[in-house]
C-alpha cells in the first residue's frame, strides 16, 4: 500500500516473513541511505534482533544498534537528547537512516528524533506490536511525553518506508495483543463495519496471533489509517481527528493510571465513554453501543472507568489538546462503521456521565 502525500508519499509493506527482506527493501527505497542505526529496546532486540540484523547484513548495510528503555520510558525529552548524542557520536549525517524497531513507544521516540536531528533524517518504521502495525507506524505523528501529559512535545515525521511483518506478533504478550485489538475495534467503529464483524468472528484467532487472520486485519487497518492521513496529514481539518475516537477520555485515564495501563486498554475505556455520551445525545443507537461493548469484553478489554478522583480526571481532560473554551472536544460515534462527529461537550455533561460510571 502507498500513503499518498505528494513528495512525502511512502510505501507500507505488510506480509508474513517480510523481516528477512527488510534490507533489500531499504536498499531499493532509500538508495542513498548511507549509515543506518536501529533504535530498539533490549527486550525487542533479544526476541527479533537476529532476523533483522541478518536481513540488513545480507543487503550490505552496517547498522549500529542503539538501545532505549523499554516501553513508555523511552518517550522522554531526556531519552531523545541521549539518542541524539549517540547519533552524533556515531557520525550520523543528513543522509543517514534511523530504523525504528519496536512498538509505538520506540516508534514515537525514533520518529521524533528523526524529525529534529540535523533538521530531519530518513526514517524507516518496522513495527513489532499490533498497535504499531495498525496505527503508530503510519501517519507521521511522533512525540515524547512531558510530565504534564502524554505526547506534548512532538513533530510530524513521515517515514520513508514502513515494513510490517505480522509474524513478529507471535511473541507478543497477550496483554499487548489486546491493547492493539482495541485500536482495531476503533477502526471498525469509525470506518468499517466489515472489519468490525471480522473481529467479532475471528476474535479468538486474533488473540492467539493466528498469522493469516492478523495479516488481513493489519492490511485493512493500514488502508483506513492511510486514507485519513492523506486527507488531513496535520490533523487540522477535523478529518484525522476521527482517529482519536476513544482517545479523549482514554488519554486522561492512561496518564492518571501510568504506568499501570496499556494505551489500547485506555482507548477501550474511552470508546465506551464516548459511546455513552453519543447514545445519550441520540447520535448512536443503544444496540450499536452494546455491540461495541460486547466485542471489547469478548477481547478481554475492560470498559469501566477505573477508580480515580473526579477532579483528577477533569484536570487531565483540560490538558487535552482538543480542549476548547470550557468544553472538551469528543469524537462521538454515530454507529458501527459510520463516520463519527467531533463535538464540544460541556463539562457538566462529562461530570454527569462520569457519575453514571461511578466516579464522583
Ligand atoms: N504516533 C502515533 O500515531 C501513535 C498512535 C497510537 C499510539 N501511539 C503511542 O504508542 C505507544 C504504545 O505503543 P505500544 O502499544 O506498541 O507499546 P510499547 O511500544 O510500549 O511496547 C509494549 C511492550 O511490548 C514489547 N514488545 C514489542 N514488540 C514485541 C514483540 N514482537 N514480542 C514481544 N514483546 C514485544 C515491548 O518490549 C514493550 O514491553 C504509546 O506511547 C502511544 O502514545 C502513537
Ligand atoms: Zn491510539
Amino acid at each position: 500500500m502507498t500513503v499518498r502525500l505528494g513528495v512525502r508519499s511512502y510505501p507500507v509493506y505488510v506480509a508474513l516473513g517480510l523481516i528477512s527482506g527488510v534490507g533489500s527493501l531499504i536498499a531499493e527505497r532509500l538508495p542513498s541511505a548511507a549509515k543506518c542505526a536501529i533504535v530498539t529496546s533490549e527486550n525487542i532486540w533479544g526476541i527479533h534482533g537476529r532476523a533483522l540484523a541478518k536481513s540488513l547484513e545480507a543487503a550490505g548495510f552496517e547498522a549500529d544498534i542503539v538501545h532505549v528503555p523499554d516501553g513508555e520510558k523511552a518517550k522522554s525529552w531526556s531519552e531523545a537528547a541521549r539518542l541524539i548524542g549517540e547519533l552524533l557520536d556515531l557520525g550520523f549525517d543528513r543522509r543517514s537512516t534511523l530504523i525504528a524497531f519496536g512498538g509505538g513507544a520506540v516508534g514515537d521516540l525514533a520518529g521524533f528524533v528523526a524529525a529534529i536531528y540535523l533538521r530531519g533524517i530518513n526514517l524507516v518504521q518496522i513495527p513489532t506490536t499490533l498497535l504499531a502495525h495498525v496505527d503508530s507506524a503510519i501517519g507521521g505523528k511522533a512525540a515524547v511525553n512531558h510530565p504534564k501529559g502524554k505526547n506534548l512535545i512532538g513533530a510530524f515525521k513521515q517515514p520513508g518506508l514502513v515494513v510490517s511483518d505480522p509474524e513478529l506478533l507471535a511473541s507478543l504478550p497477550e496483554r499487548e495483543m489486546r491493547s492493539g485489538l482495541a485500536e482495531v475495534v476503533k477502526y471498525g467503529v469509525i470506518a468499517d463495519s466489515k472489519l468490525f464483524k471480522n473481529v467479532e468472528e475471528k476474535g479468538d484467532a486474533l488473540r492467539d496471533a493466528e498469522p493469516d487472520a492478523l495479516t488481513e486485519v493489519v492490511r485493512r487497518c493500514v488502508v483506513i489509517k492511510a486514507r485519513y492521513v492523506e486527507e488531513d496529514e496535520r490533523d487540522l481539518e477535523g478529518i484525522r481527528a476521527a482517529l482519536n475516537y476513544g482517545h479523549t477520555m482514554g488519554h486522561a485515564v492512561e496518564t492518571l493510571m501510568a504506568p499501570r495501563m496499556r494505551h489500547g486498554e485506555a482507548v477501550a475505556i474511552g470508546m465506551e465513554f464516548a459511546g455513552r455520551i453519543s447514545a445519550g445525545l441520540g447520535l448512536m443507537e443503544e444496540g450499536e453501543l452494546e455491540r461495541q461493548r460486547g466485542l471489547l469484553a469478548s477481547l478481554g478489554l475492560e470498559t469501566g472507568i477505573p477508580e480515580l478522583k473526579l477532579g483528577d480526571i477533569l484536570d487531565a481532560l483540560s490538558r487535552d489538546k482538543k480542549v476548547e473554551g470550557g468544553s472538551v472536544r469528543f469524537v462521538l460515534p454515530t454507529g458501527i462503521g459510520t463516520a463519527p462527529v467531533l463535538r464540544p461537550i460541556d463539562k457538566d455533561l462529562i461530570v454527569q456521565e462520569l457519575g453514571r460510571a461511578g466516579v464522583g
